[in-house]
């Protein structure tokens, strides 16, 4: 039980084309996930679709299109650019399946039950491109329009009937939960942001608007629709078959291990999220790791900026793997990224194409023109040999460390250095030299230097999946051995290896 993961990426508003800041969440989120499998645990990955709300609503009539067939139209798109981002997830979930209408009216009606949500009004202010509430101090006002201090979206002033959920009364008992949980928000800088925010002290939430009908319909009170950020919060449950308890999924995988989301939908998930399942004595969910933004040009990445890099165009251009490599490797660890066709073609060339994609290249064609692609190593070792094994195998438990820290950038800084020296092994050991003097040395070394590869392939693995499967198919590499704990265990191959025939990995950009 301890073993399973339960890992979700934020569910897109499929309000437009996909950016790259959806594919980056997505690509992180499914790292982790691809990670924790390796690494033997039972993984549960989640990603999908927001679909209710205002925003929605507004732009299927930009469309002239019925909301629901809108979302059918988007969702798809989200759908297939997971397929395209080779996404491992388990379930794909749209919050206009019945399924999920299902659980979050169960939240609504254990909200009511437990007294946290109560009928007002609203006045104030709302963001529609960010479907939030904000307070007076946090707007300001140009050219007569008014605008987030936040987010910087554009607001309106709202004032309409509304149910109310009791934020205010849960202050203190978040205080205590972010407490007595200390990792519940990754990196420490956001966790230190929420906790300020919340001291600051919290107000009670609209959780339902009447100007609109886009949405879940308040149960017994049909003229209101649930707020699409109580709505869409309850994907995280309701995929997993909430409310009911009893089921497999739901048991084995509630509370989640990680909620993967950007900073600008922090505030949703560190306090509302939480709150609303405390009031509802539901437990919250293990962590939340706060990613960065995307930015071009020191901007966050958006269509009103005109400086977009579409993932899509970059994958077809350059390739999945590629794609998924640069932006672990350039952004992590919570802060903002600046990317760049230059910057991603040169990660290319240095790391993929010329690092591991060339060790694996020279090593399998002198092993197919040499060696008739078999490979028989015996067991005396030299300590050159020994160095380079132990280096790589005692890296394991640093990498979950980093992985643990979200520290994709070290964990890939430290992947590509094994590759680094193990290109510098076979220069030194100069295996072309070998086949004329001493055969069985020669063939000592190229195991060596295999085994090398396939370990770097499993760790590499979650990132670039693709390129790392053809390397195990050329190993003929069993499932069964492709995890961290086999390269702890210090051998991963067989003493004698037939290798299968191989293709160039990764192109070199000219
Ligand atoms: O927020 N860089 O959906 P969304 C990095 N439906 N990440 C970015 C980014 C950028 N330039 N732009 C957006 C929503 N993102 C809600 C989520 S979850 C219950 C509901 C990230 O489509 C953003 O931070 O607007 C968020 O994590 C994700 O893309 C989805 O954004
Ligand atoms: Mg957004």
């Amino acid at each position: 039980m301890q073993n399973n993961f339960y890992i979700t990426t934020p569910i897109y508003y499929p309000s437009g084309e996909p950016h790259m800041g959806h594919a980056y969440s997505s690509i992180l989120a499914d790292v982790f996930a691809r990670f924790k499998r390796i690494d033997k645990h039972n993984v549960y990955f989640l990603t999908g679709t927001d679909e209710h709300g205002l925003k929605i609503e507004k732009s299927a009539k930009e469309n002239n299109m019925k909301p629901l067939d809108y979302c059918n139209k988007i969702s798809k798109i989200f759908n297939e650019l997971a397929i395209k981002l080779n996404l491992s997830n388990n379930d794909f979930i749209r919050t206009t399946e019945q399924r999920h209408h299902k659980a979050v009216k169960d939240l609504w009606n254990k909200l009511i039950k437990s007294g946290d949500i109560y009928l007002s009004k609203y006045k104030g202010w709302y963001s529609i491109s960010d479907e939030a509430y904000y307070n007076e101090d946090e707007i300001v006002k140009k050219n007569n329009k008014y605008f987030s201090t936040f987010s910087g979206s554009q607001v309106e002033w709202v004032e309409e009937e509304s149910f109310f959920f009791k934020l205010s009364s849960w202050q203190d008992k978040l205080l205590e939960f972010y407490n007595k949980n200390d990792k519940f928000i990754s990196p420490i800088s956001r966790k230190n942001e929420v906790i300020n925010f919340v001291k600051s002290g919290l107000r009670d939430l609209s959780v339902s608007r009447t100007s609109f009908t886009w949405g879940i319909k308040v149960p017994e009170n049909e003229k209101h629709v649930i707020y699409v950020w109580l709505d869409a919060l309850t994907n995280y449950i309701s995929a997993l078959n909430y409310p009911n308890i009893g089921d497999k999924l739901y048991k084995d995988f509630w509370p989640a291990s990680l909620h993967v989301i950007g900073k600008d939908i922090l505030r949703f998930h560190a306090i509302y999220w939480p709150a609303f399942l405390l009031a509802a004595n539901i437990e919250p969910p293990s962590k939340i790791f706060s990613h960065g933004w995307i930015l071009s040009g020191d901007e966050k990445m958006s269509k009103s900026k005109g400086n977009i890099l579409k993932p899509l165009e970059i994958i077809d251009k350059y390739g999945i793997d590629e794609l998924r490599y640069y932006l672990m490797k350039e952004v992590s660890h919570g802060s903002d990224g600046n990317i760049s066709l230059k910057n991603l073609e040169s990660c290319i060339n240095s790391d993929l194409a010329n690092n591991f994609g060339n060790l694996c290249q020279r090593v399998f064609s002198f092993v197919k023109n040499n060696c008739n692609n078999k490979v028989k190593s015996s067991k005396n070792l030299k300590d050159a040999d020994n160095k380079l094994i132990n280096e790589t195998n005692h890296l394991v438990k640093n990498l979950r460390i980093m992985m643990d820290n979200h520290d994709l950038n070290n964990y890939i800084k430290s992947v590509i250095n094994i590759s680094f020296i193990t290109n510098k092994y076979i220069n030194d050991e100069e295996p072309w030299k070998l086949k004329k003097t001493n055969i069985k040395r020669m063939n000592n070394v190229l195991h060596i230097a295999i085994e090398q590869i396939a370990k770097i392939s499993v760790l590499l693995n979650p990132i670039i999946p693709l390129a790392t499967g053809k390397v195990f198919k050329i190993l003929n590499l069993k499932s069964e051995i492709i995890n961290l704990q086999s390269i702890e265990s210090g051998k991963i191959l067989n003493n004698e290896i037939t290798i299968g025939s191989a293709d160039i990995l990764f192109k070199k950009i000219t």
